[in-house]
């Protein structure tokens, strides 16, 4: 048996004319066609972020998908995962963690990464295949800290201070002074690496992140 709306009031709404023309612009008939249109001309429009222009104003997050290569890198799997998304017709695709280093810079065992050099090839090939199809694409650019895992990384994990991490209860090596401020130029260099790979903008992981718990003062205790 099917569906049928219930008659409101004395009028069978089903059948005026309003409901009529709303159907006819496919919109869902308790919201006006004006408010629906002008949301969806606002979601279509293109908007700018810096310096960056992007076609509209859908943007997939970040999601660590671990399709790249093990190791860290690109392959094809994840080049195919992102331009299926640009084909799609997405504005903006923010990447998954992407590792800056290996061993305790690991946050997960296949993920993107903006080591070296080397990595820069495999990068410029998911930025162009994206750009292809007008999709703009950020990076982040991201190391777990104590969130990291000796399992993933094959190292102790590092933080600003051996504060056993609530995520995994594995307990991080403290970084001395001189090896946080390395760290701090290593994550802007690797920046420099993903814009010469062709990223439109980097964004920096917001949790689970190495900077971040620089700062707190439950995380560190250096002064
Ligand atoms: C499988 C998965 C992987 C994710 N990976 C990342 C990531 O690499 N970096 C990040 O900042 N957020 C990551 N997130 C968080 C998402 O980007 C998003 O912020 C979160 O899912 C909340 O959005 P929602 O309420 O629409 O699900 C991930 C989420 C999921 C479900």
């Amino acid at each position: 048996m099917s569906w049928s709306a219930p008659a409101i009031g004395n009028s069978d709404w089903r059948d005026t004319p309003r409901r009529q023309k709303l159907l006819s612009c496919g919109s869902a008939p308790w919201r006006s066609v004006p408010v629906a249109k002008k949301m969806y001309d606002r979601l279509f429009s293109p908007v700018r972020i810096g310096g960056v222009e992007i076609k509209n104003r859908v943007a997939m997050t970040p999601m660590g998908v671990n399709l790249a290569a093990a190791g860290g890198g690109v392959n094809d799997d994840i080049i195919a995962f992102y331009e299926a998304r640009a084909r799609g017709g997405i504005g903006l695709i923010i990447s998954e963690i992407c590792r800056v280093m290996d061993g305790a810079g690991a946050g997960e065992p296949c993920q993107l990464a903006a080591r070296n050099g080397g990595d820069l090839q495999g990068s410029s090939g998911s930025s162009t295949r994206c750009n292809n199809y007008g999709t703009r694409m950020f990076v982040q650019l991201h190391h777990p800290g104590r969130q990291g895992s000796v399992f993933c990384g094959g190292e102790q994990p590092v933080s600003a201070s051996a504060v056993e991490s609530p995520v995994n209860g594995e307990a991080p090596r403290a970084l001395t002074i001189p090896e946080n401020r390395k760290d701090r130029t290593g994550l802007r260099d690797r920046a420099r690496i993903a814009q010469m790979a062709g990223a439109d903008g980097r964004r920096a992981a917001r949790r689970a992140r190495l900077p971040d718990q620089q700062l707190p003062v439950a995380v560190s205790q250096q002064a």
